[in-house]
């Protein structure tokens, strides 16, 4: 998805400060980028298709040192297309045609098409088939000299979602931001100020921040940061101290951030367990949910809405509550719930699932459960991200930045703490003191239990080898397994590009069967859990019309070797937690598979890390 990184001050080299911005920026997904600098004999724009290396490699052909010497402001941006395909043209920054101002931006501008035949009938011509440009053209329209009051005129006629960043040509000491359901983390520095759309530009620089809110407006400059709304009366938000460094963004020596991100799940894990159990009264402290035991007594219907792995996370939590909890629990695509008419009322609590906090689908869902009454909680990674402030109420996962698009870290977290809230949900409720004990001393064993799994990443990385010429695969599991199902097909498609589907075991004869060969290899969760005698019943099915078998198994499973070509052995652990350490061998396993394909890992082609737009 698009990211935005911008600067104000004297004491950096601009050109660069925006390029490495651009680059941490990179594992959101994008196809072209570009940057705008304001000079004090005016305003320079450079942007290229492809990647923040092409625009660096332009910038540098074009480059003398004593060019940019004395400028003061820059804006920047990766683009993810939306409206005209990824090219030059197409990339921002844009400006409008006098050439006054720059403009980056995140999100949709609605309502473009009838400001542009309005614009157009007053003779303005556009180069692109933006949005922005019609925004940026909006903007010039009203700028008079004072360009933060020509931007809020402009974003008064627009409907839409917006995070902007824009600079204007005779004025080359400043910035001026804007949001609408787009992101803007502002940096606050010393005779300098930041922009970007997340925090990952900023933290080299500065650990404090604060979040602009829908509707502010903000100009920056050396001399300090000016927080307004649309109506030019100032606001005040809090200065956020971030305590991630820039090296929780890095790689740490591995090949890809995926990798490190799977490597770093006993930690994470351990991260968002921390502090939480009560071992006095055998519950889960979560106190950002806000509830009493009355108030959740008093829920009667529990609604989980989520979208990709944060949706799988969610299955996995519906067993939770309906084994802990008398509470019925529905799992929703966020995006199709949003859509519906979902009968909603004050005793509904949903719960929005998301690492990022941005998803525009499930952030649409929960507005609507606001909207209809209904208790509103959320599961995000993203401090401070919009769904979990819209919320007001949830837990964080503290699982530390996810940089790969492919979700590991956060799936695993996010399973560990819908059991945190079953136990605490259950512990209100019919569960008693010695089965919420078993859960807590069980949850206290993941981080080991995973690292007994990544012990065996060098076996695993041979089975993939094994199977990395397939074209089609089968993951099939039952129980905890299923939606754990699920997400390896999800994983092993969206990073090798091998068409992979999830399916319940029993499911398989019901019509995808017909698909299997020789050529099309099953990867069965057949771990010891109930369910496990029947899914090798499916096994044999799947055997018998020749498909290799590849199987996940506890531990010491001797047995399974009678039916499956190739194991992942999974340490020995309850039901409950199972899907934990089974996700991460295949979270490895599709790793390896696409590392032997040669394929782009972290940034898979055609997906964003954060999906903005519906
Ligand atoms: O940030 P979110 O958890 O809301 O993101 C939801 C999905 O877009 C995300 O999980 C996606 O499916 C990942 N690429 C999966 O690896």
């Amino acid at each position: 998805m698009c990211g935005i990184v911008g600067y104000v001050g004297a004491k950096r080299n601009i050109p660069e400060i925006l390029l490495e911005g651009l680059k941490r920026l990179e594992y959101r997904g994008y196809d072209s980028a570009g940057l705008a600098i304001g000079l004090d004999s005016g305003m320079e724009i450079l942007k290229s298709p492809g990647k923040v290396k092409e625009l660096d490699r332009k910038l540098k052909a074009g480059w003398t040192q004593d060019k940019f010497k004395n400028a003061k402001v820059g804006i920047a941006h990766t683009r993810w297309a939306t409206h005209g395909p990824p090219n030059e043209v197409n990339a921002h920054p844009h400006s409008d045609s006098k050439n006054r101002i720059a403009l980056v931006h995140n999100g949709i501008i609605d309502n473009y098409s009838e400001l542009k035949a309005r614009l157009s009938s007053i003779g303005i011509k556009f180069k692109s088939e933006t949005d922005t440009e019609v925004l940026a053209n909006l903007i010039s329209e009203c700028y008079e000299g004072d360009l933060c009051s020509a931007v809020a005129a402009a974003l008064k006629q627009v409907t839409g979602t917006y995070g902007i960043a824009v600079i204007a040509k005779d004025q080359p000491d400043k910035i001026v931001v804007a949001r609408k359901g787009s992101p803007i983390v502002i940096g606050v520095g010393d005779d300098e100020a930041f922009v970007a759309s997340d925090i990952s530009p900023l933290l080299p620089y500065t650990k404090r921040v604060i979040y602009l809110d829908d509707n502010d407006i903000t100009v920056l400059s050396r001399s300090g940061i000016d927080l307004r709304n649309m109506d030019n009366v100032p606001v005040t938000r809090e200065i956020a101290h971030i305590d991630w460094d820039a090296n929780a963004a890095e790689k740490d020596g591995r090949e890809h951030f995926m990798l490190k991100e799977i490597e770093e799940q006993p930690l994470a894990i351990s991260n968002t367990m921390r502090g939480r159990m009560d071992h006095n009264l055998v519950t889960a402290k979560l106190d950002g949910l806000n509830l009493t035991p009355r108030d959740i007594a008093g829920v009667s219907r529990i609604v989980i809405a989520a979208c990709g792995t944060s949706l799988h996370a969610g299955m996995v939590g519906e067993y939770y509550f309906e084994d802990l909890t008398s509470t019925p629990v529905e799992v929703e695509q966020a995006a199709e719930f949003r859509y519906r008419n979902p009968i909603l009322d004050r005793d509904t609590l949903v719960i929005a699932i998301s690492q990022s906090g941005e998803t525009a689908d499930t952030l649409a869902a929960i507005r609507e459960a606001k909207q209809k009454g209904a208790l509103v909680a959320s599961i995000c990674n993203v401090v401070g991200s919009t769904i979990a402030r819209e919320t007001g109420r949830g837990v964080y996962l503290h699982a530390g930045p996810e940089i790969g698009v492919a979700s590991t870290k956060a799936f695993t977290c996010q399973v560990a703490t819908l059991l945190m809230m079953a136990l605490k949900f259950g512990r209100a409720g019919r569960l008693s003191r010695s089965a919420g004990q078993k859960i807590i001393s069980e949850l206290e064993k993941l981080p080991d239990l995973v690292r007994q799994v990544l012990d065996s990443s060098d076996k695993i990385a041979r089975i993939a080898k094994k199977y990395s010429s397939a074209k089609d695969f089968f993951y099939i599991g039952r129980g905890y397994l299923y939606p754990v199902a699920l997400e390896g097909a999800l994983k092993l498609k969206e990073i090798s590009y091998i068409h992979a589907e999830g399916y319940h075991a029993a499911e398989l004869k019901h019509g995808p069967i017909a698909l299997l060969d020789e050529n099309v290899p099953v990867l069965a969760l057949a771990n010891n859990i109930p369910g496990k005698d029947k899914v090798i019943g499916n096994i044999q099915e799947c055997r018998a019309r020749k498909s290799p078998v590849i199987a996940t198994a506890t531990f010491g499973d001797k047995d399974i070797l009678k039916h499956a070509d190739d194991v992942m052995e999974i340490p020995e652990c309850s039901d409950f937690v199972t899907p934990i350490p089974t996700v991460v061998a295949l979270q490895l396993f599709a790793y390896y598979v696409a590392r032997e394909r040669g394929c782009p890992i972290d940034q898979p082609r055609n997906l964003a890390k954060s999906v903005t737009v519906e």
